[in-house]
Formats: C-alpha cells, sequence, structure tokens
C-alpha cells in the first residue's frame, strides 16, 4: 500500500524520512454544484486505495454532494447518502472501492477504533465528513474544507495534504481542477 492511515501501521521506530515543510493550503471558489463536482473528479483521478480525504465544512456545505460526485467519477453505480446515522457507507461498484463516513457523531477516537475499520482503509479511498477530529489518526490526509460563499450556491473550497506522498500528489490534483484533465 503506498500511503498508510496510522492505525494501520504503528511503526515502531521513528521514520527516518526527511522533514519537509508542509504546502500552504490552496484556496478558491467553486462558483456551482458542477464546479464541486469537477474538483470532486480532479480528486478522483489521483487518488488511491488507501488514501484519506477528510472534509469538513458547516452543514449543508457540500461534504455529501461532493462525495456522490467523486464515487460518480469513479464509475460507481451505488447511491451516495448520508452517514450521518449509519456512520459508514460502503461503495462497493466504484473502483478503487469507496468508503463513507460521516464522523459528525463519532465523540471520541476509541468510537471510531472500535469500528474496525483497518481492513476497510487499507483497501479503499476514504472520504470522511466532519473529519477534523480524525486528523491525528492518520499519517496522510487530504483535507478539503467547504464555506458558503453567498446564497448563490457559490463554496469557498480550501485543499490542503498533510504527509510526504500526499503532499506530493496534491499539485497534480489542483492542476487537473484548473487547467483540466490531461
Ligand atoms: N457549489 C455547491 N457545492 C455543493 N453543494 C451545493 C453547491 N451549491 C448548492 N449545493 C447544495 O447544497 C446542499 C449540500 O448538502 P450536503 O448534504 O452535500 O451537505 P453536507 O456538507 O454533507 O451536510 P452535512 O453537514 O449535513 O453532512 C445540497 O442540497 C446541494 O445541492
Ligand atoms: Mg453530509
Amino acid at each position: 500500500m503506498k500511503r498508510q492511515a496510522k492505525l494501520l501501521a504503528r511503526p515502531e521506530t521513528l521514520p527516518d524520512s526527511p522533514v519537509s515543510l508542509p504546502l500552504p493550503a490552496a484556496t478558491f471558489p467553486l462558483e456551482s454544484e458542477a464546479d464541486t463536482a469537477r474538483l470532486a473528479a480532479a480528486f478522483a483521478a489521483h487518488l488511491g486505495a488507501g488514501d484519506v480525504l477528510l472534509l469538513t465544512g458547516g452543514l449543508a456545505a457540500g461534504k455529501t454532494t461532493f462525495t456522490r460526485a467523486f464515487v460518480a467519477a469513479l464509475g460507481a453505480t451505488d447511491t451516495v447518502s448520508s452517514p450521518t446515522y449509519t456512520l459508514v457507507n460502503l461503495y462497493n461498484s466504484a473502483r478503487p472501492l469507496v468508503l463513507h463516513m460521516d464522523a459528525y457523531r463519532i465523540e471520541s477516537v476509541a468510537e471510531f477504533y472500535d469500528l474496525a475499520l483497518e481492513d476497510e482503509l487499507e483497501t479503499r479511498i476514504s472520504l470522511i465528513e466532519w473529519g477534523a477530529k480524525l486528523a491525528d489518526e492518520f499519517d496522510e490526509t487530504f483535507q478539503l474544507d467547504l464555506q458558503m460563499a453567498d446564497q448563490s450556491g457559490a463554496r469557498i473550497a480550501t485543499v490542503s495534504a498533510s504527509g510526504i506522498a500526499a503532499q506530493a500528489t496534491l499539485p497534480a490534483i489542483l492542476s487537473h481542477f484548473h487547467k483540466g484533465a490531461p
């Protein structure tokens, strides 16, 4: 697996990889839901099994809408619904497979580990709504924050990454979105 979640691989020793400075976050407008879908397609083109994308933003910011477009971009036929009450939805027609979680109701990190998602996190791309509260549990994450801009349906997106591999992938995602697919 190219990028492992911390909970999948608890190293006995400290990694000896070089220290890298984090890239600054990229902030840009999404004028419409179609723009949100284009950003989702850009992420879908560059994420693979084991990758984790943390989605933040207030109620109705567009986290589930983004996930629906992401799953559709992977060619899936699954119906994407909010996992507010199920906590986790698995989309099995997506390639790679997708795990969709809503951490809104997760009150402690222990509750997250009780879900025993290690295998699913390893074999799927994972999108986690209200994911900031789990950020410390992963060595590598992509992050997307969505904020309402006005009443028109526009959103302000802020995209960032933590971890060396995710930071190395982020420019390709942003370039895909801003310049169109290669
Ligand atoms: N630019 C946009 N991007 C995303 N959604 C948009 C946009 N403009 C309008 N919308 C609408 O805003 C709503 C977003 O709802 P959604 O369920 O995706 O939000 P959410 O962030 O998942 O909320 P929750 O915190 O309840 O999980 C949808 O009705 C969607 O059609
Ligand atoms: Mg939602």
